[in-house]
């Protein structure tokens, strides 16, 4: 929710046009985050003032207002030393409209701009206090208070530097964000800060960097001011400066570009090195230099930000010769499943290692009870495995969504083992019951596709699933990634078990297969396709089916809603005669997955009851089941595998589907409205 990019260089002289095209190619990575409306903030040609472009709707809109806007000689002149700041929203406080766009300003001479991710809770006690102050809003935001009460500050402390301006405004205010500031006070200056929202900075150097770690620095004493004591204009208030320690240099460069960026997509094309700053990290750069600051200290803080080095590759966030990202991530599935099991499952020997978890095997071994906490398709991947969790732990699932579960405030209990799935690692309903089961004492398993992310550091122990950067809002190959880490790790629960050998060794064996039939299944696409035109002007989808096959339903349900704007909904199948079935008739579109596994004879009778029902299914079934097939002319036919991997079979035609109707519909299907990847609001 929100994209963040910021972009400075110092002493290494680049045009404020390729500062504008590097923040909006930096803002066209972070699209997914938010596309309801963009903005960026550069300095002007004579540095001083700033200016700023904002739209409402896609970066590229905002792509062509920038060309309109800033071009001539001016813009085209190096600069030594610059900072730019660019924002896609997804909005949570006012309408998307060029008004509520970031940055946000703090009065009509831009003194401060920022950008803005997430929620400030008590943004209207600091609007009535700024208000009172002579402040006007100008937006229906809560970031404008963040910039107007950096500017109060600015105006009743003048000796306070940039940093302990933004440090004191994050002191006052309540909630998640991460910002970027700019202002044309401190010019070559930016301030960035993060509190459960995703920060990093990138780092760009003409050298190899002279260290691998960016110290931290504490104030002496950074204590939250009182705001209503205003300062007496005549004499400014100086508050106690927060010194920094000695004891470590921060970095200094003599050449040196910064990113600052919601996550890694965006600066992967600039540099492999970033810093994932942490909760209350202020990070600074000020004549060139990045220094790292504390607001509070504690006991267990380390003393330094490592620099990551970043493993991804820049063809991973491109859409290659597809037209959708969406339609990329669907076929890279047969590669995403093999690296999600790469250097863990071992087919020669038939053993699995989870290296994230393996130390805290023998105590979740012990625990009361296993408890799977997500939303959307990462709840989805939670239900397609629960079953075959409770065959192979012989311990209770409980399958929750983390919404849900935090509003019911569920009992949990020191002996409980809970497991936060999350492509992201940022959603903060999965976050929030995550800390909520942490503060109970219950051990904490992040299943996570983004390393650094809030889920994978909160958590005791996790798996990575290693599915690769997903980019489309829909999910498609995160799903079938976290489907088989969960397989590996109730595999990993059983491998001492005698009695469940022969099983464990049936389900090593199809996940061997499992790369070669979904690129089988991914042959089906221009059948689907057909489907999908007979399916596109419909209002509805009933999609059924039972057992392992139900998360199937449900998050085919879920493609199909979030990405056609259609309604569809998945029915468990055994529900059918209790009231569904009404809905039948030779109208419905319906499809129903009916596959040889142990329900098969219950999804057979609900297969007679649709057809008896005059409906006229579209039948997902298995290779050259003929029997099953003489109840539709309309059939997908995909490869046989061990029941409890069907689910990773039978999902994919979803996902063609889902995707080839909302094309056939003119939909955004990477970016459908209303929606962002990542949910970073509760
Ligand atoms: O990043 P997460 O896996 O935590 O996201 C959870 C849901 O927001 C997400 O799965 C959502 O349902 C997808 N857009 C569905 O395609």
């Amino acid at each position: 929710m929100c994209g963040i990019f910021a972009y400075l260089n110092y002493l290494t002289p680049k045009s404020r046009q390729e500062v504008l095209d590097l923040l909006v190619t930096g803002l066209k990575r972070l699209e997914y985050r938010g596309y309801d409306s963009t903005g960026v903030a550069i300095d002007s040609p004579d540095n001083k003032n700033i200016v700023m472009v904002k739209r409402t709707g896609k970066v590229k809109v905002l792509e062509e207002a920038i060309q309109e806007h800033f071009s001539g000689g001016d813009y085209s002149e190096p600069v030594l030393t610059h900072i730019g700041i660019a924002h896609t929203r997804w909005a949570t406080h006012g309408v998307p409209c060029e008004r509520n766009s970031h940055p946000h300003r703090s009065d009509d001479g831009n003194g401060f701009v920022v950008v803005h991710n997430g929620i400030i809770t008590n943004y209207n006690d600091v609007k009535t206090f700024l208000a009172k102050r002579g402040y006007e809003f100008e937006s229906d935001t809560d970031t404008e208070v963040f910039a107007k009460l950096v500017h109060h500050l600015w105006k009743t402390h003048p000796t306070y530097s940039f940093r302990e301006l933004v440090e004191q405004a994050i002191l006052q205010v309540e909630g998640a964000f991460a910002i970027a500031v700019k202002s044309k006070h401190f010019p070559g200056e930016c301030v960035a800060s993060r509190r459960s929202s995703p920060l990093l900075v990138g780092i760009k150097t003409k050298t190899r960097l002279a260290t691998d770690h960016i110290p931290i620095l504490y104030g002496k004493d950074d204590k939250k001011q009182n705001l209503d004591q205003d300062a007496d204009p005549g004499k400014p208030q100086v508050l106690p400066r927060s010194e920094s320690t000695s004891e470590f240099m921060p970095l200094e460069e003599k050449e040196v570009e910064y990113f600052f960026a919601s996550d890694a997509s965006a600066v992967i094309e600039h540099t492999n090195r970033v810093i994932y700053l942490e909760d209350d990290d202020v990070a600074a750069v000020r004549d060139g230099t990045l220094s790292i600051h504390r607001l509070k200290k504690s006991l267990d803080d380390p003393h330094a930000r490592e620099i990551t080095t970043l493993k991804m590759e820049i063809q991973q966030i491109m859409k290659g010769n597809y037209d959708y990202f969406m339609q990329k991530e669907i076929f890279e599935q047969p590669d995403s499943v093999v690296n999600t099991m790469r250097g863990r499952v071992r087919f020669d020997g038939n053993a699995i290692v989870l290296g994230g978890i393996k130390d805290y095997i023998p105590e979740i071994k012990r625990c009361r009870r296993l408890m799977l906490i997500g939303c959307g398709t990462s709840y989805h991947s939670a239900v397609a495995t629960r079953q075959l969790l409770e065959e192979l732990t012989e311990l209770p699932v409980m399958v929750e969504l983390a919404s849900d579960f935090l509003d019911r405030n569920t009992p949990i209990f020191r002996d409980d083992v809970c497991f936060f799935i999350s492509q992201s690692g940022e959603t903060a309903d999965t976050l929030m019951a995550l800390r909520y089961c942490k503060q109970r004492g219950a051990l904490i398993v992040g299943i996570t596709n983004t390393v650094g992310s809030s889920i994978c550091r909160e958590s005791h122990c996790g798996v990575h699933i290693n599915a690769g950067p997903e980019i489309g809002v829909a999910s498609t190959k995160a799903y079938t990634s976290q489907f088989i880490s969960l397989v590996m790790f109730a595999l990993v629960m059983s491998e001492d078990r005698l009695s469940l050998q022969q099983r464990r060794l049936e389900i090593l064996q199809a996940l061997s297969k499992l790369a070669d039939q979904i690129r089988e299944v991914l042959k089906l696409d221009t059948k689907v396709q057909e489907l999908a035109k007979d399916l596109y002007q419909h209002k509805s989808l009933l999609i059924m089916g039972r057992g392992y096959n139900f998360a199937t339903c449900l998050e085919g349900a879920l493609k199909v809603k979030e990405l056609t704007y259609m309604h569809s909904e998945g029915i468990m199948a055994g529900e059918l005669k209790h009231g569904p079935l009404a809905l039948v008739d030779d109208s419905m579109p319906v499809l129903m997955i009916v596959l040889r596994d142990p329900v098969y004879v219950k999804c057979m009778n609900a297969l007679q009851q649709v057809t008896s029902r005059k409906g006229c299914p579209i039948i997902i079934c298995e290779e050259g089941d003929e029997e099953t097939q003489a109840f539709s002319s309309r059939h997908l036919e995909i490869p046989r595998t061990v029941d409890c991997l069907q689910g990773i079979l039978t999902v994919i035609p979803m996902q063609l589907l889902s995707y080839h109707i909302a094309v056939l519909r003119g939909c955004d299907v990477d970016c459908p409205r209303n929606l962002a990847k990542s949910v970073t609001v509760e």
